[in-house]
């Protein structure tokens, strides 16, 4: 299915930059499961843009659910989510409609779809999708903490500038995690956090953008999740993480540090609790052996690529005339997008586990009976 993700339960996206509206529809819910409606406001907000260090176009993201909930509850059938579309300006894309963007899905969009495509602001293939992946996102988290599973995430880098590094001991990580939760510009180090915005700052004044990394923890995954190969913890979360535009990068624990090290520094020390527990004193795993959880944070990481629309002149072609062009971009843009894809990454890891817990347990685990 081509817009649509999951096998124990569906997500499945619709709409475009410049149409009516976007939206989501989930199949596969549990009946019965309390929803926090001022909860998916807080994580779609933490998404919108907002001042200076994002673009222009400042949309409410009201967002309305027209089936599967009734009564505070899901109802088991399919739940859409519909968000409108309000601060449309699409006459910014019809001069340069056939001006492909580099780095953008102009070109690509183009070829796949005979020029049929709604091209106005990115049409399908603008980072505005990622506001109902964002509410989908947030019924999957509610649904994971529940069952004490809570998923955090920091910007690791923006704009060249690193943050402090996450905490390696379970408990010290789940406390930052809460922190970063509530944070609208995630990082540990303030000071870091304001170079970061600096730094976007100073690319936007030059008609720049820039780039960064988010990085992201899991805390309170039992092991035993996930499945060998094609359904590993790994495969599932990439596929994923890899579907949010401008995405260019994942790693999992030490990642590519890995390829460097002997095995005696790469494996991680195993021991048992006075409980019977088994943990690892190091993590550089990132959580998963062998495809499945091994109950140990969840720790990976994303890069995500500069916005590609600049607002410097840029050597292009013209796909009407077939012939090399220059292109000054119009429209409004993102000078990072690191900043917003933070819980665009947290929603689409809790919709990704989601879906392995009930691979693992089945469907019907979603409702904590303990809780409700
Ligand atoms: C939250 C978010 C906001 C985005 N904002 C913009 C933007 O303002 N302008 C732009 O050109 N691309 C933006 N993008 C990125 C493009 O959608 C993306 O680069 C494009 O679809 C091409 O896909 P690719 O980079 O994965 O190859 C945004 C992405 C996300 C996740």
């Amino acid at each position: 299915m081509k817009s649509t993700f999951g096998k124990n339960f569906t997500v499945s996206l619709f709409g475009e930059s410049h149409g009516p509206a976007i939206g989501v529809v989930i199949d596969g819910l549990q009946a019965g499961l309390p929803l926090d409606l001022a909860y998916i406001r807080s994580q779609l907000d933490k998404r919108r843009a907002v001042g200076a260090l994002s673009t222009a176009r400042q949309e409410a993201d009201e967002f309305e659910i027209v089936s599967g909930f009734f009564n505070g509850r899901t109802t088991g059938t399919p739940l859409c989510l519909l968000i409108t579309n309000q601060s449309t300006r699409s006459r910014d894309y019809e001069k340069t409609k056939n001006l492909l963007r580099p780095g953008h899905a102009d070109y690509t969009a183009f070829v796949k779809y005979q020029g049929w495509q709604d091209y106005r602001g990115g049409g399908h293939f603008s980072g505005r999708l990622t506001a109902p992946l964002v509410a989908a996102g947030a019924v999957c988290r509610q649904i994971l903490a529940s069952h004490g599973i809570v998923i955090g995430s920091h910007l690791a880098k923006c704009g060249g500038v690193a943050d402090a590094p996450l905490p390696e001991e379970p408990a010290a990580l789940l406390n930052a995690l809460g922190r970063l939760n509530e944070l609208d510009f995630a990082v540990l180090d303030a000071a870091q956090g304001q170079a970061m915005q600096q730094a976007i700052l100073a690319a936007k004044a030059q008609a720049d953008s820039v780039g960064g990394v988010v990085e992201t923890a899991v805390c309170g995954l039992p092991a035993g999740v996930g499945e060998p190969f094609f359904n590993s913890v790994e495969s599932v979360l990439a596929h994923l993480l890899f579907s949010v535009p401008a995405v260019k990068g994942v790693e999992f624990g030490a990642g590519f540090a890995l390829a460097d090290m002997r095995g005696s520094q790469a494996n991680d020390p195993m021991r048992v609790d006075a409980a019977g527990r088994i943990y690892t004193t190091s993590n550089r795993n990132g959580g998963i052996n062998g495809g499945i959880s091994n109950g140990m944070p969840i720790v990976f990481r994303t890069a995500i690529k500069p916005t590609p629309s600049i607002y410097q002149p840029q050597q292009t072609v013209d796909f009407a005339a077939k012939a090399n062009a220059e292109l000054q971009i119009q429209g409004r843009h993102d000078p990072a997008i690191v900043h917003r894809a933070r819980v665009v990454i947290d929603a689409v890891t809790a919709i990704g586990l989601l879906d392995l817990f009930c691979e693992a347990y089945g469907t019907n685990w979603q409702l904590n009976n303990e809780e409700n």
